[in-house]
């Protein structure tokens, strides 16, 4: 196997990193050899649901062992203690216990970060009043609404303030409200330590991510930064609109610059993923010249993550 030589300059590095879970009869396999080249910033993880989100991210933080391959932090193997010191973890469903009180948890979990009790102490204050939650702090835990037990596990994330802050779907659950305030701390404690963070929440993620990977069916199927990935898209999406749509369908769906070609469900127009826009264009003009056919528009779309998201999925199904 080649090493790469700069494995400790990647926030996340993994290669070929699988996860079987064995059942009694069969075995399966959650995650498939991925490779991640996490850099400095916030790295969205997306995929639907049962895509080996939460697997990968338990193979990264050393709660579940690894079948295959290998992962890194820093350079630190996951799940070893200089990995672990390195990582604030934000899990899926965070168990908090009812019964201390905000304080006392952060507190108690800033000491099992290994801070001495006094430091533990003022941290927990300085995040209370981070997070708003300093008339709360000696309230019990089991009496916390949904969204101040996100901001409580959160902060117990952060109390040993790591390098690297990995988020399992911190905004599910949340109501809107909750959800724009968590996305902003999130956003701002990106300023001091590198986030992964994985949602179904597309329009959150386009909002705060500098990279992202798609993963479908334990693979990753992209990886890339967010504006490269937008921009690729844009370049090769149009949008044509004629009174003879179908028709127009068949001739595109012939020409080896059309990658694919397609009517949309919602709008009635045909949507074009094309190599080459001069291509297209030429051929525009000759369609209308062949069939009298009328051209309505012919646009480029803006592209949200969501619609971006969708096909690669719709793809890969
Ligand atoms: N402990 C387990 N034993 C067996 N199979 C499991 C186990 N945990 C998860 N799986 C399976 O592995 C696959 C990936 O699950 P995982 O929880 O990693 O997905 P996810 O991408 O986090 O999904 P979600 O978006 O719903 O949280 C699913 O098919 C799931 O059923
Ligand atoms: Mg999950």
């Amino acid at each position: 196997m080649i090493r790469e030589q700069n494995v400790k300059y990647y926030e996340i590095w993994s290669q070929d990193l699988t996860k079987i879970y064995e059942k009694r009869k069969a075995a399966f396999e959650a995650v498939s050899q991925i490779n991640l080249r996490v850099k400095p910033g916030i790295h969205g993880f997306i995929g639907p649901n049962g895509a080996g989100k939460t697997t990968t991210i338990n193979m990264l933080v050393g709660a579940l062992s690894i079948t295959a391959g290998e992962a890194r932090l820093r350079g630190e193997k996951a799940g070893s203690i200089a990995a672990c010191r390195l990582i604030g973890y934000l899990p899926q469903d965070p168990i908090l216990y009812k019964r201390k009180t905000a304080e006392q948890y952060l507190i108690y979990m800033g000491r099992l970060g290994g801070l001495k009790k006094k430091e533990a102490k003022r941290k927990a204050q300085e995040l209370l009043q981070y997070f708003d939650l300093l008339n709360e702090r000696h309230k019990k835990l089991g009496k916390f609404s949904g969204g101040m037990k996100q901001k409580v596990a959160l902060a117990a994330a952060i109390i040993h303030e790591p390098k690297i802050l990995i988020l399992d779907e911190p905004t599910t659950n949340l109501d809107p409200v909750g959800r724009s305030a968590i996305i902003a701390k999130i956003k701002e404690l990106s300023k001091t330590m590198s986030v992964f963070v994985s949602s179904h929440i597309l329009s959150e993620v386009e909002q705060i991510c500098d990279t992202i990977t798609i993963l479908n069916r334990g693979r990753i199927i992209l990886s890339d930064s967010l504006v490269k990935i937008k921009n690729e898209f844009l370049g090769n999406v149009y949008i044509l609109h004629t009174n003879k749509n179908l028709k127009i369908l068949e001739e595109l769906k012939n020409k080896d610059f059309i990658l694919k070609a397609w009517i949309d469900d919602r709008t009635n127009k045909i949507h074009i993923l094309s190599k080459d826009s001069e291509k297209l264009q030429e051929l525009n003009k000759k369609i209308i010249l062949d069939h009298e056919v009328k051209i309505f528009s012919f646009t480029q779309p803006e592209l949200s993550l969501q619609e971006i998201f969708m096909r690669f999925i719709n793809e890969a199904i």
